[in-house]
């Protein structure tokens, strides 16, 4: 039996996101917890026939502790996009006061009632809401370096379709999966998208640096199109599904599969890290081998041309700033 939980299920991520997972059938019973409206998001999912069983649940006020209890109790999976979004002119950073305290505070229920539960964490900045919660847990006693993930699936899915783009869709994005990927963080500059033997077939810088920075810069595209009213949802619970998908393999099935999330390294087993990536951070976003267990092996993806490595460089040194912020959150500024 699998019991997935997600914290924020009421929102632009969260409702599509629910809605894809009442489909899956590796989901045995669905959570969905919010401080408004799951109690008519899960009724309307319920009208969805499947074996699954679905609950929402919503806190009587700021005091009730009751309610996500319930909500956390026997998780096996808990996905946590609460938090608000970007609007025009706010970068990931200026989501980080109000969005570190939420994460902070269901970091710590899910700590307290589901501590062996594989986390996804989707709300922004990743770079910096990962670290919150590693620390909070810590704080609990109940941190496991093997199931805590930042969601930066959104990165690949971008790079995959603008890479197909830039080609003239010349390849199907079905190739660019697996092939492709981004590493590094999730904001801006800090998205390394590496595309293998794709370089090749960009001739002139120009192309090239357009497509890294549509990548980088993509989420931008939708704070502007959407004009005040959001971010990326549809695209992002797309993204979180797809990651969502492949653990329950591991999860449900013991299948050993491989995917790329936004970990902390330093405590995993890992495999030809460059110095210059262990030195400086002890979090970054690399190819990652996950069993029953959580994370198995952390990976440097096989070849980087040299841009790629500058770009990782200066990715390093920006994680770096937002994962002491992250942990400065947590234990107060030195
Ligand atoms: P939204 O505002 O539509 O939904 C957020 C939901 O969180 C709302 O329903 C709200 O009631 C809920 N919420 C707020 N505080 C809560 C709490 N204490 N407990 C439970 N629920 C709470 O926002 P949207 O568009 O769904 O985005 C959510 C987050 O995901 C944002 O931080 C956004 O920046 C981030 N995001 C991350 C991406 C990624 O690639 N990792 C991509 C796009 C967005």
């Amino acid at each position: 039996m699998v019991k997935a939980t997600i914290l924020g299920a009421a929102g632009g991520i969260g409702q599509p996101l629910s809605l894809l997972l009442r489909l899956n059938k590796k989901i045995d019973e669905l959570s969905l917890y919010d401080i408004v409206n799951t109690v008519g998001v899960s009724a309307d999912l319920s009208h969805i026939p499947t074996p699954q069983l679905i609950k929402g649940y919503v806190p009587k006020d700021k005091s009730d502790n009751e309610t996500i209890k319930i909500a956390l109790q026997g998780s096996d999976i808990v996905i946590i996009p609460a938090g608000i979004p970007r609007k025009p002119g706010m970068t990931r950073d200026d989501l980080f006061k109000i969005n570190a305290g939420i994460v902070k505070s269901l970091i710590h229920q899910v700590g307290i009632n589901c501590p062996n539960a594989f986390i996804c964490i989707i709300s922004n900045p990743v770079n910096s809401t990962v670290p919150i919660a590693v620390e909070e847990l810590k704080k609990l006693g109940v941190y496991n370096p093997k199931k805590v993930f930042g969601i930066t699936t959104l990165d690949n899915l971008r790079l995959e379709q603008f890479l197909s783009d830039s080609l003239n869709n010349k390849v199907s994005t079905t190739d660019l999966y697996n092939d492709v990927l981004t590493i590094g963080g999730h904001s801006g500059d800090s998205i390394v998208p590496v595309i293998n033997s794709w370089n090749k077939n960009f001739n002139d810088n120009e192309s090239y640096d357009k497509l890294i920075n549509r990548v980088q810069f993509g989420g931008d595209e939708v704070v502007k199109a959407k004009d005040g009213k959001g971010s990326a949802t549809l695209s992002m619970a797309t993204a979180a599904y797809r990651f969502v998908d492949n653990l329950l393999d591991a999860i449900k099935f013991n299948k050993i599969i491989k995917e790329v999330a936004f970990v902390k390294i330093d405590e995993l087993e890992t495999f030809k890290l460059p110095f210059f990536i262990t030195k400086h951070t002890q979090y970054f976003s690399l190819p990652i081998t996950i069993d029953q267990e959580g994370i198995k092996l952390v990976e440097f993806p096989g070849y980087l041309t040299e841009k790629e490595v500058l770009m990782t460089k200066h990715a390093v040194e920006k994680v770096k700033v937002d994962v002491s912020k992250g942990f400065n959150f947590v234990h107060g500024s030195k």
